[in-house]
């Protein structure tokens, strides 16, 4: 498969930008093609603007957007890599899919988020948080990330393996640290071909360690 990791963070020496190059290197080492979307080093503009309006009503695609659309184009799996904000997506990311993922090209189904204009591919997030896994799971917090995430934005997206993994802790102990690292190297080395069903997704905090 070609795999497309989408990463949203300003310091290559973040742990964030670690988890995206284990998790390439890991699809790597099983038989992938990587690419990478660093998107504040790219420079990225996030902000929706009246040219994407006027995109949406038959104008022409803003240029930055065709090719990010083109780097989706060529992708059979997607993974974002960004630090929890807030309990949502950091900005650029937030804009990166607000601009590219557009009406008429990624979906125009209203009424249901699983029917995508595009084809079917492989979707993973891979979230470092500072918070604790069992503070996420009982505040409701992990719920309604996967809620919004999972079937509603990469329903949208047509992503039909979905896998959503909050990589707790991420402000820990080395030895911490170092366990998700490993699990961003078995994400990208497992990952799975899309399929046709949508009902396939898969959900986790990190249940281990702290
Ligand atoms: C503006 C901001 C908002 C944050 N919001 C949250 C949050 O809502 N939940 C959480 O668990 N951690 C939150 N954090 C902590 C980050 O997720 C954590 O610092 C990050 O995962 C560390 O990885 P990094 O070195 O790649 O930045 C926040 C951090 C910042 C700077």
């Amino acid at each position: 498969m070609h795999v497309l990791t989408i990463l949203d963070h300003p310091n290559p020496n973040s742990f964030s930008a670690a988890v995206a190059r284990q998790f390439m290197s890991g699809a790597g080492a099983a038989g992938h093609t990587t690419e990478l979307a660093d998107l504040n080093a790219e420079g990225f503009d996030p902000r929706w603007s009246m040219a994407d309006i006027e995109a949406d009503d038959a104008g022409p695609t803003p240029k930055d957007v065709l090719s990010e659309q083109a780097r989706i184009a060529r992708a059979d799996a997607i993974c974002f890599v960004f630090p929890l904000f807030w309990w949502g997506m950091p900005a650029m990311t937030k804009g990166w899919v607000d601009r590219v993922w557009s009406w008429g090209w990624a979906y125009n189904q209203l009424d249901d988020p699983d029917k995508s204009l595009q084809r079917p591919r492989t979707g993973v997030l891979l979230v470092p948080a500072g918070a604790r896994s069992d503070e996420m799971s009982q505040s409701g917090y992990l719920a309604a990330l996967e809620t919004v995430w999972i079937n509603g934005t990469f329903g949208y997206f047509g992503f039909t393996k979905r896998t959503l993994e909050v990589l707790n802790g991420s402000t820990g102990s080395e030895n911490r640290r170092k366990a998700l690292l490993d699990k961003a190297y078995q994400c990208g080395f497992a990952l799975s071909r899309p399929t046709v069903d949508s009902s396939d997704r898969a959900v986790s905090g990190n249940h281990t360690g702290l």
